[in-house]
């Protein structure tokens, strides 16, 4: 048990405090016994994989709440050293879980050995599993260091988003450097010569296929403790950048998910299952999991793992719409407030306005995306709900149009209502609920900034001449993304408004290390001398940056949020 390798003073200082609560967490890890037996009603439950019980996460028998980080290139680490020292550093700022990619398909087998890859899917359809030391030998390090450093792993098995680089643009990231450059449900459509994403969903012969690589993943870790839970997938929807049929509905998107989730369940008892949606509505929809009518009486004990389910109610239009006009009466008086210095904020996204908000229930709302999030939640083999935040790239809750809030507050409240919607609906479901991952772009991010269906970084400075540093230099800066100081504002006040609102784990995206092995060809490839990064030896490099990546010149004041949320959401178990 590493747990204490690493003591900052910053965490010594909260010892003093929280000594107590940190003392029984160690006793619990290094005795696996059971700090809140009292919780447990007579029964035992001392398995030392991940469950849950009462809307909560437990381990050793205890309620178990976490901040976390997410990681989807850590097996794409170029030596076990780097594994281990990142894990172990995540650790030390008081991460508990971190959240990376399982899987990394091929479609060919790369020449450059340091290239990591899972699977092969060959143009005919036929699967390779890579158990070699660039194969899952990396994820089986990936957990032993986790272990090792006492971090749990969340594993997502395939992701929604795989756009091609279009030759036109000439691209030259090694593979993997971008998050959706791992393979993918669409890499499946392609190979298996399918035109629309969501035969993914339907077609038995690629059920068959992703159901074969989740029985190798999951057969392989199956008596693995350090494996928090299974993620079936990344942001499953219906659209993606291979395109969906008209015909893919919420309900499609649902009835995939209880196959994978039942499929896993069938060959894993010990580990719970999660979707891995953004977590968007399908208001008014037609269920193919309706919730159960209420209980007679609230007094009635609940169901094993089932929180007392007193109020099951799902999300209606009306309600909704009570929500916003209440946000709008809370908005319209932060604004008599005082907000000057609005500061305008490019968005991804477009916004909308006032009358578009009162015909319509919005995108995240509507099922237009083809995620039900109710529907998937009330599957019997899925264990927690989890959903996602980037308001960059997506629209939740609407903006208040008529508000008068800077863009940048209409982004936190965005956030806040966001987060008190999600974890108000699953108090109803009586399962624990996580938010799997959460950014915002800034400024300083911006030129490397590509969102989740594309390959190309539509704020980069004009890297095709990299010798014109002047006009580079300005375009980069002002044209998109918050502060930095705005960035360290708004995840706080998310961190909070997720611990006071009950969530059970909150995941930044995501983590970044500076100074690891480099390989060229890779996405650890040598950092080059550019401004900033003269004093790296070449041999170094540094993870990859989507526009979320904790490295900038803001590290130490994101990591001291995400070390004190840390410590609150411990005290709070
Ligand atoms: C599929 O393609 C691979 C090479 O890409 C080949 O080795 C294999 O024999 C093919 N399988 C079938 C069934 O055609
Ligand atoms: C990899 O898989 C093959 C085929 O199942 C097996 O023969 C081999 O022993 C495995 N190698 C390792 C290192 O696990
Ligand atoms: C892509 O690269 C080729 C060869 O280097 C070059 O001729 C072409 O102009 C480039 N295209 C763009 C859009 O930069
Ligand atoms: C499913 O996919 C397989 C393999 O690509 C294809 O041969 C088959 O026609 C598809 N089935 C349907 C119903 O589209
Ligand atoms: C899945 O695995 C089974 C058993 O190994 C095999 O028969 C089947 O062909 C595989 N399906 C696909 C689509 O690869
Ligand atoms: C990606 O998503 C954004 C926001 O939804 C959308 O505006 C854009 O057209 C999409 N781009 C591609 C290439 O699909
Ligand atoms: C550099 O930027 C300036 C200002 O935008 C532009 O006029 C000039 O053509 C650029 N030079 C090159 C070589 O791209
Ligand atoms: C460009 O940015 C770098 C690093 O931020 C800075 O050192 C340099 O002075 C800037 N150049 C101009 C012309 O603004
Ligand atoms: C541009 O970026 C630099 C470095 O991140 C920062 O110091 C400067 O304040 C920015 N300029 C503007 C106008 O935002
Ligand atoms: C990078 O790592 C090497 C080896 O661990 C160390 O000697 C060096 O000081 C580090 N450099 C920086 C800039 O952290
Ligand atoms: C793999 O990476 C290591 C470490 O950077 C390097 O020494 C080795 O030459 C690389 N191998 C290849 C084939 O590039
Ligand atoms: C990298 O730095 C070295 C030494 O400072 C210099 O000779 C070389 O030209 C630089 N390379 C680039 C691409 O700037």
């Amino acid at each position: 048990m590493t747990r204490l390798q690493f003591p900052s003073l910053f965490l010594m200082q909260f010892l003093a405090i929280l000594w107590p609560v940190l003392l029984g967490t160690l006793f619990t890890a290094v005795h696996g016994a059971p700090r809140s037996a009292r919780r447990n009603n007579g029964q035992t439950n001392l398995s030392q994989f991940v469950s849950t019980r009462d809307g909560q996460f437990i381990v050793n028998g205890s309620e178990f709440k976490f901040v976390g980080v997410n990681a989807p290139w850590l097996p794409t680490l170029i030596t076990k050293d780097d594994i281990k020292n990142t894990l172990c550093n995540m650790s030390q700022v008081g991460i508990k879980v971190v959240r990376t990619w399982g899987f990394n398909d091929v479609t060919e087998i790369p020449e450059n050995e340091n290239q990591t890859w899972f699977q092969l899917i060959d143009k005919n359809g036929t699967l390779t599993v890579n158990n070699g030391t660039n194969g899952l030998q990396k994820l089986d390090f990936v957990l032993k260091a986790a272990h090792e450093c006492n971090v749990f792993v969340i594993i997502s098995l395939t992701n929604n988003w795989n756009p091609v680089a279009n030759s036109s643009t000439n691209d030259t990231r090694p593979r993997n450097t971008l998050s959706n450059d791992y393979g993918g449900m669409d890499t499946y459509v392609r190979q298996f010569g399918g035109c629309k994403h969501d035969e993914f969903y339907t077609n038995k012969t690629l059920i068959e296929a992703f159901e074969n690589y989740t029985t190798q993943i999951v057969t392989r870790y199956v008596n693995n403790p350090t494996v928090f839970s299974w993620e079936i997938a990344n942001d499953a929807r219906c659209n993606s950048s291979v395109a969906a049929s008209p015909s893919c509905t919420a309900q499609t998107v649902t009835g995939w998910h209880s196959i994978i989730a039942q499929h896993i369940k069938s060959i894993d008892s010990n580990h719970i299952v999660a979707s891995g949606t953004q977590g968007f509505f399908c208001v008014g929809c037609p269920k193919l999991f309706p919730l159960q009518p209420t209980a007679p009486s609230p007094q009635t004990s609940a169901a094993p793992g089932q929180r007392r389910a007193t109020k099951s109610q799902p999300l209606t239009k009306r309600k909704l719409i009570m929500r916003r006009e209440e946000r709008r009466r809370k908005n319209r008086a932060l604004s008599d407030g005082g907000s000057s210095g609005v500061r305008v904020r490019g968005r991804w996204v477009a916004s909308r306005t006032r009358r578009q908000e009162e015909n319509e229930i919005g995108t995240a709302f509507d099922g237009s995306a083809g995620v039900d999030t109710e529907d998937i939640l009330n599957i019997p083999e899925i264990g927690y709900s989890s959903f996602q935040f980037f308001p960059d790239q997506n629209t939740y809750t609407q903006d208040a149009a008529d508000s008068g809030l800077s863009s940048f507050q209409k982004t936190l409240q965005e956030g806040l209502e966001w987060i008190s919607l999600q974890a108000e609906l699953s108090a109803t479901f009586g399962k624990p609920i996580a938010l799997t991952a959460f950014g915002l772009v800034s400024q300083e991010h911006a030129p490397d900034f590509v969102p989740f269906n594309s390959t190309v970084a539509p704020f980069a400075a004009d890297s095709s001449n990299s010798s014109n540093t002047t006009t580079s230099n300005e375009t980069s800066n002002s044209t998109f993304g918050v502060t930095s100081s705005e960035r360290t504002q708004a995840y706080s006040t998310w961190l909070d408004a997720g611990i006071t609102s009950g969530l059970a784990g909150i995941m930044q995206y995501q983590w970044g290390v500076s100074n690891v092995t480099a390989a060229a060809g890779t996405s650890f490839s040598p950092n080059e001398n550019s401004t900033s990064s003269s004093s790296d030896e070449t041999g170094t490099s540094s993870s990859p940056d989507d526009g979320y990546s904790i490295i900038d010149s803001n590290t130490e004041d994101t990591e001291s949020i995400i070390s004190s949320a840390s410590l609150q959401i411990a005290a709070d178990e």
